[in-house]
């Protein structure tokens, strides 16, 4: 199948006659960076605002012991393209790993952005490698900011955390006070050292009293997700974001609390839903199974471990290949239907029919 030609950046986002300069930046940056890492790679999609392809870290510092917060800024120090709350930029690390971090700064600074990441011994080696490599003055590729984790503001909202998920909900719970929403917030983690960003939530606390709750297991034991849920007003929404057992014992205990919205941010994949056994062939001729409980990103970076991912949810788009032929059973909230009709895949979410084969450019 024929690849599409290369795209011509759309007009200035400030409505001036002109390529978007950033969009502009990010192809030289894209055709020059790719080549370099020699890696099936990421091709970056258009950010929501404009603007820089590369920032700088201004400033980094531990908000808990494994947790390190960097800020990004401009390197001519200009302003960024703006953001909402539960936004996301991505980042490209130095070893080509591109990884996606909420944003948890304050949305009117136009000056600085910033990310915190928690280091995960044992995981895909991105944390890793921010905490090792971003040191301050160091210059970071990155795309977006993006927003997969809209806050709707609704008028009455109960934000839980679980440990590093305070950081797209930091901002959604100003914004909801900025708005003059009924909102709580609840931190949830191990033990009240290990919470990230503990001095601002008990500023918010100080600031608002009896809206800000935190639960630690040393202190409360482990958290219980009806009880978590009971205390949002009826009628609420729920936004939650932290480890997968956390969302999972909220989203099954939801229909029988008080609230009748619920919005939530993973870290990890989630599991496969009605997933059928289908085979990749890739292009060394070698055809790898994968089984119904697996992604075919797990099962291509089992056979490769340079395979690009980054969300691992079908948002980012890091793990787009290009299919070459077979029928694709497309579970992503990124391509457009353009982008699925040129054959394009993002292998962490989409799978193939019961038994087909999906022939990759891989
Ligand atoms: S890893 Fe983000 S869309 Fe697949």
């Amino acid at each position: 199948m024929p690849r599409p030609p290369r795209p011509t950046p759309p007009p200035d986002l400030f409505g001036e006659d002109r390529p978007d300069r950033f969009l502009t930046g990010l192809q030289r940056f894209t055709s020059l960076y790719v080549p370099l890492t020699g890696r099936k790679r990421y091709r970056p999609r258009p950010p929501e605002g404009g603007r820089p392809a590369e920032l700088t870290v201004a400033r980094r510092e531990y908000v808990a012991p494994d947790v390190v917060a960097l800020r990004l800024v401009a390197p001519d120090g200009g302003t960024l393209p703006r953001w909402q709350p539960g936004a996301h930029l991505d980042l490209g690390l130095p070893s080509g790993r591109r990884r996606t971090y909420s944003l948890c700064g304050d949305p009117a600074d136009r000056y600085g952005y910033r990310v915190a990441v928690r280091l995960i011994p044992g995981g895909g080696g991105g944390s890793a490698e921010v905490h090792r490599e971003l040191t301050e003055g160091s210059r970071v590729p990155v795309a977006g900011p993006r927003n997969a984790f809209p806050f709707a503001r609704e008028r009455r909202v109960l934000l839980v955390a679980g440990g590093i998920g305070i950081t797209p909900l930091l901002p959604m719970a100003h914004e909801a006070e900025r708005r003059g929403l009924d909102w709580t917030l609840v931190h949830t983690g191990r033990t009240r050292a290990s919470l990230p960003f503990a001095d601002e939530t008990a500023t918010l606390a100080r600031r608002h009293p009896g809206r800000v709750v935190v639960l630690t297991d040393e202190e409360d034991g482990r958290p219980d997700a009806a009880a978590l849920l009971a205390r949002a007003p009826r009628g609420a929404a729920v936004y939650c974001c932290g480890p997968a057992p956390l969302l999972d014992a909220l989203r099954r205990a939801f229909p029988a609390g008080p609230a009748t919205a619920l919005h939530f941010e993973r870290f990890t994949a989630p599991p496969v839903v009605d997933g059928k056994p289908f085979t990749l062939r890739l292009r060394d001729g070698r055809e790898l199974p994968v089984p119904a409980d697996r992604s075919a990103l797990d099962v291509l970076r089992a056979a490769d471990p340079a395979t690009a991912y980054s969300c691992r949810q079908g948002f980012c788009g890091v793990c787009r290949v290009r299919v070459l032929s077979g029928t694709v059973d497309h579970r992503d909230r990124r391509l457009t239907e353009a982008e699925r009709a040129a054959g394009d895949m993002l292998v962490c979410v989409s799978r193939a029919d019961d038994g087909a084969c999906l022939e990759l450019d891989h």
